[in-house]
């Protein structure tokens, strides 16, 4: 009698359980899938028999690399319009400061993702999300943010959630109403902050479109203060909180994201060593997105040496949006991970596997390959696991699983355009 129902062979594994060799590496390993779970995972010569006899369906990854489905923990992904005019602007000398006090920046995606009908924000979501899918992305923080006012929010999460309700790939949604102070709101700070906690993380959690809800602390965005009773109101509600802590200056976000117990802390280009050691206590995971540092052309990076030293796990995200990080690839972040913030190429991948599941309070389920695990794989056609931060372009993706189902990048792409499961939009 087979053992197990799907085994695949003929590959090398990089686990992602920390603690062993690099990568928590099986050389000429094997793993076992039942249904939607991994049931083993061990060294090939483990096996008691042929893997024809061990099992019903046998894969060969002919020799390729296995990892965990990638795990991209911080998008922007629904929107609407871009910011194409912006980026010239930029290049002629305006800071991304100047542009957004100015108007411009993150209120004029919302001026166009609130004109935008929910089936063209599903439309063009879906194309970027494919992006992903088609390079081992099988999970997917999306934020709202581009609303700021509770109808657009609340459209922009229900679009998260429709996307999550596809077949290839996980989302999370989190409410990110805190992101800029709505024009309609301009010298009343208090009645917006007032609507977020009333109105908004109420409804929220109600329809249960969102997971967490993150909030800008930033002198563009939002005080501490400010965020902080954002996140009260989180907290009544039974939300897990995050925050964009100290990108542009340090406003003491990744303190207050400590004392709140956030889940993670984002960006984090300015936080001092004081901020890092109440990350090391809170157990908050440290989320670096180094599209935003690229695209914005920042020169202080955030103080990696530092998360190292203090043990604070730290998680990689693309930033997909239009503003800051128009970047489709996560694959392009690891690299610019290793080569703008001196990351090493495995800490790179834990931060998109292991490290990105944990900063969406996700570990106990995927992030590494262990039994028990959710089936959610992607195999490469590398020749060592450094690779996936080495190459600029291109794509070495061979298969990715998502629920032990196994897909080739375009047919991943592909069941993204399925119509969307009616009991995923009976809000
Ligand atoms: O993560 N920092 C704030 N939010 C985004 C940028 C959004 C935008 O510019 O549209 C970020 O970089
Ligand atoms: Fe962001």
């Amino acid at each position: 009698m087979p053992r197990f129902e799907t085994l695949i062979v003929d590959v090398h594994l990089a686990t992602m359980v920390p603690g062993g060799e690099p990568y928590g590496a099986i050389r000429d390993g094997a793993i076992a899938l039942s249904g939607e779970r991994l049931e083993w995972v061990g060294s090939a010569s483990r096996l008691d028999g042929d893997p024809e006899d061990v099992a019903k369906r046998v894969l060969r990854g002919g020799g390729g690399w296995l990892t965990p489905g990638l795990v991209d923990c911080h998008t922007h992904l629904v929107f609407a319009g871009d910011r194409v005019d912006e980026f010239e602007r930029r290049l002629h000398g305006a800071s991304y400061e100047e542009i957004a006090r100015a108007g411009g920046g993150i209120r004029s995606t919302v001026i166009r993702t609130r004109e935008a009908p929910e089936e063209t924000l599903l439309r063009l979501a879906r194309a970027r999300l494919a992006r992903l899918v088609a390079e081992g992305v099988t999970t997917v923080e999306i934020k709202s943010g581009y609303g700021l006012e509770t109808a657009t929010e609340m459209k922009m999460l229900r679009v998260a959630r429709a996307l999550g309700a596809l077949p290839p790939v996980d989302v999370q949604s989190t409410l990110l109403a805190a992101h800029a102070l709505p024009p309609e709101h301009e010298g009343n700070r208090d009645t917006y902050i007032e609507l977020i906690r009333a109105e908004m993380i109420p409804r929220a959690a109600q329809q249960s479109l969102a997971d967490a809800v993150d909030a800008f602390c930033e002198r563009i965005g939002f005080s501490a203060e400010e965020c902080a009773r954002v996140f009260e109101a989180a907290r009544a509600h039974g939300l897990a909180v995050r925050l964009h802590a100290d990108q542009l200056s340090d406003g003491g976000g990744a303190r207050l994201a400590a004392r709140f117990g956030a889940r993670s802390a984002d960006h984090l280009e300015h936080t001092s060593e004081d901020g890092v050691r109440a990350l090391a206590e809170a157990g908050t995971v440290a989320v670096l997105l180094p599209g935003a540092f690229y695209f914005l052309r920042e020169t202080k990076a955030p103080p990696v040496a530092l998360l190292r030293g203090h043990g604070v796990p730290i998680a990689l995200g693309s930033d997909l949006n239009p503003g800051s990080s128009p970047v489709l690839s996560l694959l392009v972040a690891l690299n610019m991970a290793c080569v703008l913030l001196g990351m090493t190429p495995e800490e790179a991948l834990a931060g998109v596997t292991r490290e990105g599941a944990r900063a969406l309070g996700l570990s106990g389920d995927r992030g590494t390959l262990e039994a028990g695990k959710r089936a959610d794989l992607a195999l490469w056609n590398i020749g060592q696991p450094a690779e996936l931060a080495y190459w600029i372009g291109g794509n070495p993706l061979r298969l990715v699983f998502k629920d032990g189902v196994p897909r080739t990048p375009p047919e991943a792409a592909r069941a993204l355009e399925r119509p969307i499961p009616d009991e995923a939009t009976a809000w």
